[in-house]
């Protein structure tokens, strides 16, 4: 193998390490942000922060799983998650999620392509496409915080992560697992 070959493999290994550490973190956010909505008698904002809080755990198993496929060690620091009142803990998730999805793993993906591994590209993909409704969920849920929604039902996909909150088609549509691999969160 090549000096050059080591180094690009190293760079994915090393943005999966830093997936691993912001997918790990985001898991241990949304589980303390969804206790602090039902404190503030927001359940619908705590049963999404419980599915997103899934799906990050689902990623962060996927990307570990990668890393272990090349022979690394995922290794994850948890610090500790600053809590706000659930509009300003929405605010920062929003802020989370639309880095990953617009900065971070377009350019996670954009390496691995170039590295050509397969395995970086599809765990990479499957958080990308959950980020982007998490996203969207999040700020749907601050545009309508004043409403009172009482807890509600999503379905996380548990092999990618894909969270929603309505399951119409028999398999989904980011893995095309059959529907049955869906949990259902609240
Ligand atoms: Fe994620
Ligand atoms: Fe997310
Ligand atoms: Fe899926």
């Amino acid at each position: 193998m090549s000096t050059a070959a080591v180094k690009t493999t190293s760079a994915t290994l090393s943005n999966l390490q830093a997936a691993f550490q912001g997918e790990s973190n985001a898991h241990a956010r949304y589980v303390e942000f969804a206790k602090k909505a039902d404190a503030e008698g927001f359940e619908g904002v705590a049963s999404l922060f419980r599915a997103a809080a899934r799906a990050e755990e689902i990623h962060a198993a996927n990307h570990a799983a990668v890393i272990h496929k090349m022979e690394g060690e995922p290794t994850a620091i948890i610090e500790k998650a600053e809590v706000r009142s659930t509009r300003e803990n929405l605010i920062a998730a929003i802020e989370g999620e639309t880095y990953e999805r617009d900065v971070m793993y377009p350019e996670f993906i954009k390496v691995a392509q170039q590295e050509k591994n397969s395995s970086a590209i599809r765990t990479f993909n499957f958080a990308l496409e959950a980020e982007t409704e998490h996203a969207r969920l999040y700020t749907e849920a601050l545009a309508t915080l004043k409403t009172v929604v009482p807890k509600t039902k999503y379905f996380v996909c548990a092999i990618c992560g894909y969270t929603a909150e309505k399951l119409e088609a028999e398999r989904c549509p980011v893995c095309n697992n059959p529907k049955e691999k869906f949990e259902i969160i609240s």
